[in-house]
């Protein structure tokens, strides 16, 4: 599996017939280096309604004729739009036929601003577990450290997870570091940091505090990729 990095939290998961992108924030990301347009995915996954997650949401699902898998309301908002939505609640996952998708629990908001005055409260952010082949992901969403990422690290044997280390909104990356350790990630991925000068973070300083721990780290520019071997 190649995982690609758009910066932010946006991440794109292809196996060479198949792809799925997380939190697409391309347009008005200042780290992102593809545009929309070259997102070719059949699925767009969203953790929660907040900007920096669901930026472009639309445009690629239209463009790609591609299902939208998000929290409960947040699906039920796209759906409204004529997008084809599956809308989960914690805990509860979907087979897409290549891979199954289980949204899990985090520890934020989920609040879409819609104009000056007026906040949509989308219900519980959350975070994805992806079983994939032989590998399993975990995108964390937007989150600060919880003690139920004990009981993931116990449930899956996760391969590679994309934790936040932005701090400010998010876990930083003291936090993560404990996160990466309770999850019993073999990878870790950081993701929500360098994107605004609020949440301006070291990825290698974090990577190498991964090794430590022995936990592989890998800080990927925006656009890079790295290939997934389980
Ligand atoms: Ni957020
Ligand atoms: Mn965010």
């Amino acid at each position: 599996m190649i995982v690609k990095y758009h910066g932010h939290s946006c991440v794109q998961l292809t196996d060479g017939e198949h792809s799925v992108i997380i939190d697409p924030f391309l347009t008005g990301n200042p780290s992102a280096v593809a545009e929309p347009g070259d997102v070719k995915v059949q699925y767009v996954l969203l953790t929660h309604a907040h900007g920096d997650h669901v930026a472009d949401a639309e445009a690629i699902a239209r463009a790609n004729d591609a299902t939208i898998i998000a929290t409960y309301e947040l699906a039920t908002y796209y759906s409204w739009k004529g997008l084809r939505t599956i809308g989960l609640n914690i805990g509860g996952g979907t087979d897409i036929g290549f891979a199954r998708v289980k949204l899990v629990q985090a520890f934020h908001s989920s609040g879409m601003i819609v104009e000056e005055g007026k906040i949509l409260y989308m219900g519980m952010p959350g975070g994805f577990v992806v079983e994939w082949n032989d590998a399993t992901l975990f995108h964390a969403g937007d989150t600060g450290l919880f003690g139920d990422m004990k009981m993931f690290g116990e449930q899956y044997d996760i391969d590679l997870a994309f934790l936040p280390i932005g701090d400010l909104l998010t876990m930083g990356p003291s936090d993560a570091l404990i996160a990466a350790e309770w999850l019993k990630a073999k990878r870790v991925v950081p993701i929500h940091y360098n994107t605004f000068p609020g949440i301006r973070q070291d990825p290698e300083k974090f990577a190498k505090e991964l090794k430590k721990r022995d936990i592989k780290g890998i800080a990927l520019p925006p656009g890079e990729t790295y290939e997934l071997k389980s």
